[in-house]
């Protein structure tokens, strides 16, 4: 039995025996060329999709859409890592595919696949797993939020949930992920990663950075605005992408405040700032615009002209999306033919890190 390996798992790389990741091409594959810079983001199919990941993210995907090449994946993978109800996760997968499309993802510009129609995903996320030290995990604050109190009653799938991540990003040697800020820290882990592994088993990962854009990256839920908003929030603490007019408006009414009267971007009044956000992010107008339209005006008033502009952004983005919903057959078909496209990719990369391991 050979002896073994003493090199901690997470050791530095020394720098300087590194050769270049940027000179280093991504497997050549038909699908890689000619090289635009890559990106890729995944959301997890997990019930409804709201305003915060539309302006943290998904607007991002679709508008800049024609400068990059564009992968963005359907993470069921991540989404049983809590349980879920099958023939929910079923659709929920489907309906998600429907909005990628719906907010104005083009199927022949962008790749929209799902996580598990590609085993790479689950397989890179063993190798990388295996590099990982649990100190490293133990740091994400993710974690520590979705598992609360009951630490123990946590999947472990929970815990290395961020090594999936990973995967799925460095399976496509994507250049930059475009994400809200509470992915910072598994984008960092990501890059971690993929710096360890190329410097242990040699080139194999290019190392991509984090695409977080200031505005936006952070909405706060409607009804506490020291929460970020999310799916597992309730009823009145989220914005719906599928909400009708008059839930919106009685969100918008009940969505906290404060008790001062100017309508103004002060940060530290976060309920009216993250209101005036949204407003800003949905419209056109610059915050100094904003401010003069709403001088000497009451909540009331501001709270109505929000609501008229989030009905008025969503009203297509639903009209599109029913469409889309009216024909299942449709979608699949599209996740299909995302799936195929991006596959070689996934396959090249996850040959280059087996044979760099010693694996086969
Ligand atoms: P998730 O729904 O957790 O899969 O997140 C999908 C994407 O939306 C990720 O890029 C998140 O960073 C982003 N996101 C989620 N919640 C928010 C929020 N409240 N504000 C801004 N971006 C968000
Ligand atoms: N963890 C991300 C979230 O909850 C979803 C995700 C999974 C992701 N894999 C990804 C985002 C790869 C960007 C890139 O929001």
């Amino acid at each position: 039995m050979s002896a073994p390996t003493r090199t901690k798992p997470d050791a530095k790389p020394d720098r300087s025996s590194r050769r270049d990741p940027a000179t280093q091409p991504a497997p050549a594959t038909k699908a890689d060329a000619p090289r635009r810079e890559r990106v890729f983001s995944g959301i997890q199919p997990s019930g409804n999709i709201h305003i915060g990941n539309y302006l943290g993210a998904m607007r991002h995907f679709v508008a800049d859409q024609d400068q990059f090449d564009n992968i963005f994946c359907i993470v069921d993978l991540h989404a049983i890592t809590v349980p879920q109800d099958p023939a929910e996760l079923r659709a929920a997968t489907r309906e998600l595919a429907a909005m990628y499309f719906a907010v104005g993802l083009d199927p022949e510009r962008s790749n929209v696949f799902v996580q598990s129609h590609i085993a790479a995903h689950a397989e890179l996320a063993w190798i990388l797993g295996c590099i990982t030290t649990l100190g490293q995990l133990n740091r994400m604050t993710q974690f520590k939020v979705k598992a609360g109190e009951e630490r123990d009653e946590a999947s472990a799938g929970l815990f290395t949930y961020p090594v999936l991540m990973a995967a799925d990003i460095l399976l496509y040697q994507a250049d930059a992920v475009p994400v809200g800020d509470d992915q910072r820290q598994h984008v960092e882990l990501t890059r971690d990663l993929a710096e360890r592994f190329n410097y242990r088993f040699g080139e194999t990962f290019k190392v991509p950075r984090p695409l977080i854009r200031e505005v936006g990256a952070r909405i706060m839920a409607l009804d506490d605005p020291a929460k970020k908003m999310s799916k597992s929030g309730g009823e009145v603490s989220y914005l719906a992408l599928t909400d009708a007019a008059d839930v919106v408006r009685k969100k918008i009414a009940r969505a906290t405040t404060d008790s001062e009267r100017t309508i103004v971007f002060d940060e530290k009044r976060p309920g009216i700032y993250n209101l005036l956000t949204i407003y800003e992010l949905l419209g056109t107008q610059s915050r100094a615009e904003i401010e003069a339209e709403f001088a000497g005006k009451g909540y009331k008033e501001f709270k109505a002209a929000l609501g008229d502009q989030i009905i008025a952004a969503l009203e297509p983005i639903q009209r599109r999306y029913a469409t889309f919903q009216a024909d299942p057959a449709e979608l699949d078909r599209l996740l299909a033919a995302g799936a195929e496209r991006v596959r070689p990719i996934a396959a090249a990369t996850l040959a280059a890190a087996k044979r760099g391991v010693g694996l086969a």
